[in-house]
């Protein structure tokens, strides 16, 4: 069963039935205002930050699933119905959704009434619009009532659904003309409220759920709606709501707009109000203004694709396979800016509640869309490495809104600093911006402490190694990038959460295999760095502890056929032959063949071979093997999954690039190839319904081999992977990777490609590449030449600004 299909040409995904697998969700909002919208209209807006600014109310995990969200009911005399299907259910003539580049357009039609839905946030702008079509596509005059709905939160989307004994006393509104504000808490500590506007006079309007809905009604069947009939209700506590109702009038073939706004707005302490209890409207009359006509409105979208073309443009690849290029020029980027925006903040799995920006998951993200927008990524570093601690711990978490450490999280996840030279050289590689090593940044947000970004990156390598173990390995603290893996937590008790509870890591022997990979990794391009802007001496310091690594792996971290995953509290082997369950792990093999450790001794081809063999299934890597089966308090809480699924053998998309990207570094161009496709979105839409979530991007995890149904996704948007599989396709298997001196040009491709093109923006100049592979090989070029001459090596070095170079590149 398929549930739409991709329309390319408009960087469309087309959901032709409403009822899919699970809500396919998309994202409106491109710095500040951002809102999440499904298929059908679910979903809610915030600014800034999905906790405590939370603009509408939202009900995760509800039944019926997806329950609140921007609704508009028409009730034809006959039937009640929403364009988008739910909440009514009504069956409608034709539906159709189509989620673009941060718009979403959702159509409805009914007995000759069609509604044409377009939502999407301009740039710039601290509001939501709400572009309604109403057509009549019969060929008598159509008369039907039509209400907008929306609920609002009580900002802090935590609070909102706990704190009932104080929520229900103080909800606030007011109405002027056809605009419903709501204020609550404006009248202490709040200098923002929120407006729903809507471009005409209307006939009457509802701000109080109860009245609107009906207590024992839900959003399918609200009291208002069927009636046809609004009760001009203005709420005072229990649960302000925002509906509209207009009566419309339309004759054969004629159509009309409403444009409704949903919007957030900032005073000032000293211009809160107008006059008495009566809030200060201006800002909200100029958005509202702004965007009070079609031809404004569709300005504004043309705005939104510009940006979006202007981003899709500088990385662009014809491959001759549509599946490959729309995931690459389209889906993949898109997603990746999602989670650079949101990190694992707010989705239909993450509940906006819960986490802040990750520190490794926020440098990681950068590897997917620096390109996109070098500035931004810019300020991000920054941000990120000023909640690092002196000594080079880090926050594992900040919020976004106040860009402080997240203390209820706090710190002790000792891969956390690695990712910081990760994000660092990501940027400089891309942009060419050495300066950012000058800028003085802060620890713990304390300015009084600021040093350079560069020292910061001598800190985050000091760490690792002020913090070895007996075998002169990484000590793990919490955990490493493996969250689950919690060597040093001992919980029995249910009430703790394994991810916050306090470890008492004193005498603790645990050691991570997977941080020596990466710091053997990112240590090297720490190296490269020191050598570039000449600090030689800094240099070769760290090279040898690079080489002390890499020996202390090689003696300690080999277990005969792969790479052992860690050492426990005690000092016992972890993902080691002798074990009986978690013999092999994804993350120790996929770093330490990405580092090419041992390679001369055959052991990362051994590593890769048995990753192959126990880990691969048919819907990608497995992340370990055999899967726990019961629960090990040494290991926390990679052991209470029931197996198959997330850390405890589900297929984690994220660290699948890594075995990706060993592989490339063995060569193998062709299994690297084949792990890419396994997992890739636009290379699964036949198994639409096992998948579940979104076919146009990536999942965090699909259910593993052992799990009960394998090949089913979790955790659709807000992952890694977005920007791992980004680096492993373009970076390493189509091999066109940003070096701090230009442009490297490394592919390794399936042995069967002929080749393919890649037109790429960099620092201010074009490079139309064209690798052609006459010999079927996947991996070694011959020769390149820029403009018809030849180059020595496979390094273009920089070039000139606002230039376009035709570079040839034969394997
Ligand atoms: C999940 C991890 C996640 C961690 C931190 C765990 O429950 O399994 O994937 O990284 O929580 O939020
Ligand atoms: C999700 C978390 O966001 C990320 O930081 C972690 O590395 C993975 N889960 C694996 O546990």
């Amino acid at each position: 069963m398929k549930y739409g299909h991709f329309d390319d040409d408009n960087r469309e995904y087309v959901i032709t039935n409403p009822a899919t697998p699970f809500p396919w969700i998309n994202y409106l909002g491109d710095k500040d205002f951002f809102s999440l919208i499904s298929n059908t209209a679910g979903g809610y807006s915030f600014y800034k930050d999905a906790k405590f600014r939370r603009l509408n109310r939202y009900r995760y995990n509800n039944v019926p699933m997806d329950d609140g969200g921007r609704y508009f009911y028409i009730n034809d005399g006959d039937s009640v119905w929403n364009p988008g299907w739910k909440p009514s259910k009504t069956e409608l003539d034709h539906y159709e959704c189509r989620h673009g580049m941060n718009y979403t357009k959702i159509s409805g039609e009914k007995n000759g009434i069609k509604a044409e839905c377009l939502f999407f946030v301009p740039l710039g702008t601290w509001a939501e619009i709400q572009k309604i079509t109403l057509s009549n596509t019969s060929n008598e005059v159509k008369k039907f009532k039509f209400f907008s709905y929306n609920e609002w939160a009580l900002w802090n989307a935590a609070t909102d659904m706990e704190n009932f004994q104080r929520n229900f006393s103080t909800g606030e509104v007011e109405v002027e003309g056809s605009v419903i504000y709501h204020k609550t808490e404006y009248r202490e500590r709040r200098n923002h409220f929120a407006y729903y506007s809507v471009n005409t006079e209307i006939d009457g309007f509802d701000t109080d759920r109860e009245s609107f809905v009906g207590l024992y009604n839900c959003h399918a069947n609200p009291e208002v709606v069927l009636s046809g009939k609004p009760k001009n209700t203005v709420a005072h506590g229990w649960s302000p709501i925002a509906s509209h109702y207009k009566e419309i009038e339309l004759q054969p073939g004629e159509s009309t707009d409403l444009i409704f706004v949903l919007g957030y707005v900032e005073n000032a302490e000293d211009d809160k109000w107008e006059s008495k209890g009566v809030i200060n409207k201006t800002k909200a009359k100029e958005v509202i203004a702004k965007f009070n006509t079609t031809a404004k409105v569709e300005a504004a979208l043309s705005e939104l694709r510009a940006y979006w073309d202007d981003i899709l443009d500088r990385f662009i690849i014809d491959s001759g396979d549509e599946r490959l290029d729309r995931q690459v020029n389209i889906w993949n980027q898109y997603q990746c800016m999602i989670t650079f925006n949101f990190s694992r903040s707010a989705s239909y799995f993450e509940s906006g509640i819960g986490r802040g920006m990750g520190f490794r998951d926020s440098n990681q993200d950068l590897i997917g869309f620096v390109h996109q927008a070098p500035e931004r990524a810019r300020q991000r570093v920054i941000d990120i490495a000023s909640t690092q601690f002196p000594d080079g711990g880090c926050y594992h978490q900040y919020q976004p809104l106040t860009k402080g450490g997240n203390n209820e999280v706090g710190g002790g996840f000792n891969d956390d600093p690695m990712w910081l030279i990760l994000g660092v050289t990501s940027y400089i590689k891309e942009s060419g911006d050495f300066s950012i090593l000058d800028e003085m940044v802060p620890f713990d947000n304390d300015e009084s402490l600021a040093q350079t970004m560069f020292n910061h990156l001598t800190i985050s390598f000091n760490h690792v190694v002020n913090n070895l173990g007996p075998n002169k390995l990484p000590l793990i603290g919490r955990a490493d990038w493996n969250d689950c893996l919690n060597l040093n937590c001992f919980s029995m008790n249910p009430n703790e959460s394994f991810q916050t509870t306090e470890n008492n890591s004193e005498g603790s022997k645990a050691e991570s295999l997977m941080i020596a990979g990466l710091f053997v990794y990112y240590g090297r391009e720490y190296i490269d760095l020191c050598k570039v802007i000449g600090k030689e001496e800094e240099a070769a310091r760290a090279q040898q502890e690079v080489d002390n690594m890499v020996e202390a792996i090689k003696q300690n971290g080999w277990d005969g056929e792969w790479f052992l995953r860690a050492y426990d509290f005690y000092g016992n082997k972890i993902g080691s032959n002798e074990n009986e369950e978690g013999k092999i792990f994804i993350e120790s093999n996929g770093f330490c063949t990405m580092a090419k450790i041992g390679d001369d001794e055959g052991m990362c081809e051994k590593a890769l071979d048995a990753v192959k063999e126990r880990l691969d299934t048919k819907y990608g890597i497995v992340l370990n093997n055999p899967a726990y089966t019961t629960y090990r308090i040494e290991m926390g809480e990679i052991s209470t999954y029931p197996p198959g699924y997330k850390e405890n053998a589900g297929i984690f998309c994220h660290n699948n690039p890594w075995i990706m990207i060993g592989e490339t570094e063995l060569g193998r161009g062709d299994q690297a190839y084949e792990y890419y496709t396994k997992i890739a979105p636009a290379f699964l839409e036949d198994i639409q319904e096992l998948h579940k979530t979104e076919p146009y991007v990536y999942s965090q995890m699909i259910a593993g081999k052992d799990a009960f149904k394998p090949g089913e996704a979790k955790n659709s948007w807000l992952t890694g992977t977005a920007a791992w599989n980004y680096a492993a396709i373009t970076q390493h298997i189509l091999g066109i990777r940003p070096a701090l001196q230009g442009m490297l040009i490394d592919p390794c491709i399936p042995t069967k490609w002929d080749g393919f093109k890649v037109s790429r923006k960099f620092r201010g100049y074009t490079l139309n590449i064209e690798v052609k592979n006459p010999n079927h090989i996947s991996k070694g070029v011959k020769q390149i030449t820029i403009d018809g001459k030849p180059i020595e090596g496979n390094l273009i070095p920089v070039l000139e600004k606002g230039k376009t170079y035709n570079v040839n590149v034969t394997l």
